[in-house]
């Protein structure tokens, strides 16, 4: 496929006679200039008042024109980086209904749908206490069947008690159940908290690089997000500060930032917090690792801490048991208590009633925490044998990162098309540049998540992922 060549405006003769508005006229140029990909996904557009100039029309209607694109989904805006072209953008011509994965989102082909060597998302395969997870589930079912009716819309008491009951213990949040909502995992209460804040239009800081599937939230919710740097002591908030002060929330991962692992400073947490109380933002702090944390104590919760009433935490169960679960839970802080559970009532519902007995048994009676601790050890060690056996061929560079081992490429390596490439022959690293947002995608690099690393075969899989990336 030869290469599109650029967007230009000169190319753009207006109509001042016809029927066809300006608005319309110009949003189907640049419509059309994303679809030959002439524009790029993450291409800066002008200015309003740059294209206006060049073009001869008022800036309203360049203003409009981008609205309505926006509305589209075709573009999108980060505050002080300007109107870019979205990083994901909706299907232009009519997907086969017959492709099972046509209708899918593109970016969800990376995620886990099974166990493939360095697959990031699943547990360990072998690892995973399945006959023990079906028992508890099949007594669920079975103590729930006569439960014919709605329950309390924040999910099962049983349940929040034993929630409230952990993270009071392993992530030192002071909670009551009654502040507990059990919801369809992180993006559950991640659309929760979006509504409940009234996010929509506003702005939200984000990680950059960071949690591909939050951007994506934000954007279909129709927040504009603003991606914050991160270096090694988590997100800059100095920087975030800077870009986007006015900012309505910020979406962070403190715990175990997602991709690199690192931990938010202490001097970080203190900014954080003070921003958002000073311009009464909120922090939505995604605590998908929680305790599972593989290089000693995991730190306590953003939401443990002073100060925190305008923490939002949401914690779920896809990470430390597995996606299949599908049961994650928001932390109400309690100025935004009644409409977090408001939204939850009217526009949410919680999980399955027997799934979320089965999970609460799993608490109560010890299994989740001896859970936890035997996949700390076993994760743990299967990172070092990669990280080691990647030394051992000759890879240098690879980082431990969370679960994953990050392996980094070089400037331009197209690192989604050796991702696809590598699942063809059932190996599933994660490409990282999709981590970092639109306007910046820098990084090129590899996510090895280590849950599936297995001895017998570590030696053979890396050494088919490193000939794959030197044919590439
Ligand atoms: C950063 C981050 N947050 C949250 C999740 C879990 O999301 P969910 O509970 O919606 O499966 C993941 C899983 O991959 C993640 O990487």
């Amino acid at each position: 496929m030869t290469a599109a060549s650029p967007w230009k405006t000169k190319d753009l003769t207006l109509d001042r006679v016809g029927s066809t508005t300006l608005v319309d006229q110009i949003a189907s140029h640049i419509e059309g200039a994303i679809s030959e990909g002439a524009l790029p996904p993450g291409a800066r557009l002008p200015s309003w008042r740059d294209l206006a100039g060049q073009l001869g029309v008022a800036r309203g209607t360049i203003r409009a024109t981008y609205e309505k694109l926006m509305d589209r989904g075709l573009l999108v805006t980060a505050g002080s980086a300007g109107t870019r072209v979205a990083g994901s953008l909706p299907p232009t011509v009519a997907p086969d209904p017959r492709d099972p994965e046509a209708l899918l989102p593109q970016d969800f082909h990376y995620r886990a749908t099974h166990a493939l060597v360095f697959q990031m998302g699943v547990p360990a395969h072998d690892a995973f206490p399945a006959t023990l997870w079906a028992r508890l589930h099949r007594q669920a079912v079975q103590a729930t069947s006569l439960r014919t009716g709605y329950g309390d819309p924040r999910g099962l008491h049983e349940l929040r008690s034993a929630i409230a009951s952990h993270v009071a213990v392993a992530r030192g949040i002071e909670c009551s159940p009654e502040q507990v909502i059990v919801t369809a995992g992180f993006r559950g209460g991640l659309g929760i908290a979006l509504r409940a804040i009234g996010a929509a239009g506003k702005q939200a800081w984000v990680e950059d690089p960071g949690y591909p599937v939050a951007r994506f939230a934000l954007e279909i919710s129709g927040v504009h997000a603003v991606a914050v740097p991160v270096d090694k002591d988590g997100i800059v908030v100095e920087r975030g500060c800077e870009l986007a002060p006015a900012a309505a929330l910020a979406v962070v991962t403190p715990g175990q930032q997602a991709p690199s692992g690192v931990a938010l400073g202490e001097h970080r947490r203190a900014e954080l917090i003070r921003w958002a109380n000073s311009c009464g933002a909120w922090i939505i702090e995604d605590d998908y690792l929680a305790e599972l944390h593989l290089g000693g104590r995991s730190p306590n919760a953003l939401a443990a801490g002073p100060g925190s009433e305008r923490v939002i935490h949401v914690g779920t169960f896809s990470k430390t048991i597995a996606p299949m679960v599908g049961i994650g839970f928001v932390i109400a802080p309690l100025p935004l208590a009644r409409r977090l559970i408001d939204v939850a009532t009217w526009l949410s519902a919680p999980p399955n009633v027997a799934s979320q007995l089965a999970l609460a048994s799993f608490l109560r009676d010890g299994h989740y925490l001896r859970h936890l601790r035997r996949m700390r050890l076993l994760y743990g060690e299967r990172r070092r044998l990669l990280v080691e056996t990647l030394r051992r061929l000759g890879v240098d560079k690879a980082v431990p990162a969370g679960l994953s081992v990050l392996l980094p490429l070089p400037a331009g390596f197209d690192d989604q098309r050796l991702a696809l490439e590598a699942r063809a022959v059932n190996l599933g690293p994660a490409p990282l540049s999709p981590w970092f947002a639109a306007a910046t995608r820098s990084g090129a690099g590899l996510l090895l998540a280590v849950a599936n690393v297995l001895e017998r075969s570590i030696d053979h899989d890396c050494q088919r992922l490193l000939t794959m990336i030197e044919a590439s």
